[in-house]
């Protein structure tokens, strides 16, 4: 686990930002993390943690740590007739952990396949996709506190998941690291399709089962994202706007079209992609930075963009969906 210092970030963030870290380093277990946390330098700067990177947007070159967990295991630690409880440690790539749960046959986390990013920043993110949320199939987040680098897990309760949203991302930010998450998978084959056409798409491939509902969640999300890899992006730039009924009703007098996620009796989700493309960006384009052209909440670094080049195209997005709509987006994606 040495300190490794100018470090390039390209190849750490799916954004594909030319920046530097400071100082970078990597653990493959809690006893190393705790021991990093002793180190001069980690104590005495400010204390990045990533994942996949798949969620960050780097505006300048990173003057502190970069903390980066290879904890990569996978672990059953109990079983009964209905359920399979796994530790999965914070490092493993989500999808891997995807494939393997739809290979053993347990249900609960294929409508998340092809999701970027590592199971620790699933846990901090909540990670959502095609009516399921990280949230439902957590049990517990094992992590170790930066102030006093003891160990504390917590329940999922503890965890305060909301859309998009954790302890981990609000008061707790920076203050946790995440180590390993617990899951509990079902081993009854009942899967939630209702979401859209789900169900239609995934009978085109046979029958309903958990392997062919994998493959059908790939290919969407393989024809509407752009992959990382080829075109930098980080997913959904920004949240779907949750609004007041009140509002939207108002809305959809308007735009009857709109289309919208129930939320609760006084409040519905509207997809930003949706508000996006209605005001005309999709497939627009400001100097390096972009606006995906199968998805307008997807945007994406054209070649060598910067940081600020791509916050600027947010910005103006954020503004023609204030001025047509009445709506302020706000970004998924961190800011660093
Ligand atoms: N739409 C448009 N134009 C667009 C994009 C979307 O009209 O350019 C419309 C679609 O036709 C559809 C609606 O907006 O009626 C919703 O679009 P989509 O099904 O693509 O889902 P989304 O609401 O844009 C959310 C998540 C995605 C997740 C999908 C599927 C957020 C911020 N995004 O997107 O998550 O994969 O649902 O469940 O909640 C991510 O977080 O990085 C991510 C990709």
């Amino acid at each position: 686990m040495p300190i490794k210092e100018n470090t390039s970030l390209l190849h750490y963030n799916t954004f594909g930002i030319d920046v530097n870290s400071k100082y970078y380093v990597e653990y493959d277990s809690v006893e190393e993390l705790r021991a990093v946390l002793q180190f001069e330098i980690v104590k005495s700067n400010q204390i990045l943690h990533i994942g996949g990177g798949s969620n960050l947007l780097f505006l300048n070159n990173f003057e502190g740590v970069i903390l980066h967990s290879t904890i990569r295991f996978i672990k059953k630690i109990s079983e009964n007739v209905d359920s399979v409880f796994l530790e999965v440690g914070a490092g493993i790539v989500w999808d891997d952990f995807v494939a393997y749960c739809v290979e053993k046959d347990w249900v609960g986390v294929e409508n998340l396949s092809l999701i970027p990013g590592e199971t620790g920043a699933a846990a901090v993110q909540n990670i959502g996709a095609y009516g399921v949320e990280g949230q439902d199939v957590i049990t517990e987040v094992k992590t170790v506190e930066l102030a006093t680098n003891s160990i504390r897990v917590f329940s999922n309760s503890e965890c305060r998941y909301g859309y998009r949203e954790s302890i981990f991302k609000n008061e707790f930010k920076g203050k946790y690291i995440i180590t390993s998450v617990i899951f509990k998978l079902s081993k009854n084959q009942v899967y939630k399709l209702n979401y859209q056409h789900l169900e239609d798409e995934i009978l085109k491939t046979g029958e309903v089962n958990l392997h062919n509902i994998r493959q059908t969640i790939i290919a969407i999300r393989q024809h509407k994202l752009p992959d990382p890899k080829v075109i930098g992006n980080a997913g959904s730039f920004f949240m779907n706007p949750v609004i007041s009924k009140k509002y939207f009703d108002e809305l959809q007098e308007k735009y009857p079209d709109i289309p919208h996620y129930f939320v609760s009796a006084t409040d519905e989700k509207v997809p930003a992609g949706w508000l996006i493309d209605q005001c005309g960006w999709k497939g627009k384009q400001i100097g390096n930075a972009g606006v995906h052209d199968k998805q307008a909440l997807v945007l994406v670094n054209k070649g060598g963009a910067t940081g600020a080049e791509i916050v600027f195209l947010a910005e103006q997005i954020q503004k023609s969906v204030k001025e047509k709509f009445g709506i302020e987006l706000q970004p998924e994606v961190n800011y660093i």
